[in-house]
């Protein structure tokens, strides 16, 4: 089999790590793209490829087979779709897009090129997130669960703007609805939540002029299979640490998940501590996905539709902020992101 030969687009945190894991899979990194030419310059040097700025021609070079996109949020749609037509492969990070629109875009792009489209929903290869998965399930139904997430202002002011990362319950929360869906067994049937921009008038925000929604308090109801609740904060003074809590109740127990371990209790059995692995999820990932590519079948990453499922489940927590209305995401199918 010839090399595979991957560009990468976006040479910031995550573009760093699917060189990185790209080359460990054995692609040749051969192009890497960032609106800042040093940024591209200094990746591609480390992979010995080609460092350029135009990504929608990158994603088209002949030299190129598939492609991953790291760039902000709000260019997913556009160079993912431009790769899929070129018929490439794409791993395109989480979230999606911030719109219904553009992801619809990237759906029906993909079911149209001879390449396959994936979302970077990582946690999916993360032995933490899997363990919970898994031991919630085994908790029986209903099942009540509570996630607690709270940071500081994050320090790349593009995931406080509305308009580029969307904020944290496009950008994080997308992480939670993936993994909930597979808790719960079904998709979300409604929610109700209450918002507010914690960091509205912060000064490191000041030059936003779409500052995202920083805070909420979600219900999320999931029918028979039970019910969640999210809390969700970047809105939190500057420097505070990112802490993210869970805990999942049901007819078989209960599941606390704090700083990285499992603790399980279980009506039939001693209480049970699930230290993970030390695994990075993004290496268990690409090379899932080249396994994929190389024809052994769908490896678990998330397909179009997941990340479209969760996007929606986002955009029903803003939604059902703005009006004060509990939401169907059903129903938000023709709506963009809210401001
Ligand atoms: N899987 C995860 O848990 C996870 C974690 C962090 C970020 N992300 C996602 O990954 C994406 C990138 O995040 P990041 O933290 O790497 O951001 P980053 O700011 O570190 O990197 C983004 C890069 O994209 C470049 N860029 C901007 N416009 C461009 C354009 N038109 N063409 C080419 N390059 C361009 C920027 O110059 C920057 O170097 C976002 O969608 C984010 O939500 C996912």
């Amino acid at each position: 089999m010839t090399q595979r030969r991957v560009a990468v687009i976006g040479a910031g945190d995550m573009g760093a790590r699917h060189a990185q894991h790209w080359a460990s899979s054995g692609a040749q990194v051969g192009v890497v793209c960032d609106a800042d030419a040093a940024r591209s310059e200094t990746l591609a040097r480390l992979h010995g490829g080609e460092g350029v700025t135009d990504a929608l021609e990158a994603v088209r070079r002949d030299d190129v087979d598939a492609v991953s996109i790291c760039t902000p949020t709000f260019l997913h749609a556009p160079i993912t779709i431009a790769a899929l037509e070129a018929g490439k492969h794409v791993l395109c990070e989480k979230p999606i897009a911030l719109t219904l629109e553009d992801a619809r875009a990237m759906e029906a792009a993909a079911r149209t090129s001879g390449g396959t489209l994936r979302i970077g929903f990582m946690r999916r290869f993360d032995p933490l997130w899997r363990r919970v998965e898994s031991d919630a399930r085994d908790l029986g139904a209903p099942v009540m669960a509570q996630a607690a997430l709270a940071a500081g202002i994050r320090p790349k002011l593009l995931m406080h703007d509305a308009r580029a990362n969307g904020g944290p319950v496009i950008d994080m929360a997308c992480h939670v609805f993936d993994r909930w869906e597979r808790v719960f067994g079904r998709p979300l049937e409604r929610v109700r939540a209450v918002g507010h921009t914690f960091a509205l008038h912060a000064s490191e925000l000041a030059g936003i002029e779409h500052v995202a929604l920083d805070t909420v308090q979600a219900e999320l109801d999931y029918g028979e299979a039970g019910t969640a609740q999210l809390q969700l904060s970047w809105g939190l003074p500057r420097g505070v640490p990112h802490s993210e809590r869970h805990t999942y109740l049901g007819p078989g127990g209960m599941l606390e998940v704090d700083g990285g371990r499992a603790l399980l209790t279980r009506s039939d059995a001693e209480p049970s501590v699930f230290e993970p692995p030390v695994v990075d999820a993004w290496h268990e990932e690409i090379h899932a996905f080249t396994r994929e590519l190389d024809g052994e079948g769908p490896q678990g990453l998330a397909d179009v539709q997941a990340g479209i499922r969760a996007l929606r489940a986002s955009l029903a927590v803003l939604e059902a902020v703005r009006t004060g209305e509990a939401v169907d995401p059903a129903t938000l199918e023709t709506q963009g992101a809210v401001a």
